[in-house]
């Protein structure tokens, strides 16, 4: 599958990329969440947020880990993904799962409203930062009003080019992000930051040896409490 008609230039590489690693990097990163009970506490705390009686999607959700993960805990989950071939192995290795096809950029035009959650578990970390606002507005329409969102991370500046992986030549760009701009960013969108997780790498981790970032926000509802306003 090469560009699709109308979609931003860099999707094409990365759906590409992902494709070509999507076993080799399933089997690289596949207990990564077990070692990580940080991050394991911040998705306990997403699902208690939302709770069992709402629609949420994985979006960029991989081999599906993480949304088998989430439905462990009691969500009505589902996973979407750029990229097929990682769409096809995460409905290999988890058949009661459903899982599709499609861009996080575009969960209006797949027709996804009215939910109570939102994970994206390091995959907004191959969205170029001029398209972030827009994809956050994005998740802040497909919420509804005291939705919530969870966001994963690695913490940095940089953007690491990767020309091959496991082995494959692939295209793939991954951004690390500072997570007082990422919060900036969910404000300008419209969301209120719950709380915001930077922890250490933790020892045998797969991912690079960062700082990793966890960002929980909602979208808020009516007859929130409103700071008053000095007359
Ligand atoms: C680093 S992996 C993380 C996968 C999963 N969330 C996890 O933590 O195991 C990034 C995933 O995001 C997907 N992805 C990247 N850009 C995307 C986009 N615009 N829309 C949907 N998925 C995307 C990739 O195809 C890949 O499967």
């Amino acid at each position: 599958m090469g560009r699709v008609v109308g979609e931003p230039p860099d999707r094409a590489a990365t759906r590409a990329g992902y494709d070509a690693i999507a076993a080799p990097y399933t089997a690289t990163f596949r207990d990564e969440l077990a070692r990580a009970p940080l991050d394991r506490a911040l998705l306990a705390a997403f699902a208690e947020l939302v709770g069992p009686d709402a629609d949420v999607v994985d979006a960029g959700s991989g081999p599906g880990g993480v949304t088998a993960h989430l439905r462990d805990l009691g969500l009505r989950v589902r996973g979407i993904d750029l990229s097929p071939g990682m769409v096809a192995l995460a409905r290999r290795e988890h058949p009661d799962l459903v899982f599709d096809v499609g861009d996080l950029a575009d969960l209006g035009v797949l027709g996804i409203s009215d939910l109570g959650g939102i994970v994206a578990w390091y995959s907004l970390i191959h969205v170029p930062p001029a398209q972030l606002p827009g994809v956050l507005a994005g998740f802040h329409r497909a919420l509804r009003p005291g939705g919530h969102l969870l966001l994963g991370f690695q913490v940095g500046d940089d953007v690491v080019h990767h020309d091959e992986a496991f082995g494959h030549r692939v295209d793939l760009d991954f951004r690390r992000l500072r997570p007082d701009a990422v919060a900036a960013l969910l404000v300008e969108a419209g969301f209120a930051v719950t709380a915001r997780l930077v922890r250490e790498p933790v020892p045998d981790s797969r991912a690079p040896a960062l700082p990793q970032a966890a960002i929980l926000a909602r979208r808020p509802a009516a007859g929130d409490h409103q700071a008053e306003t000095p007359a």
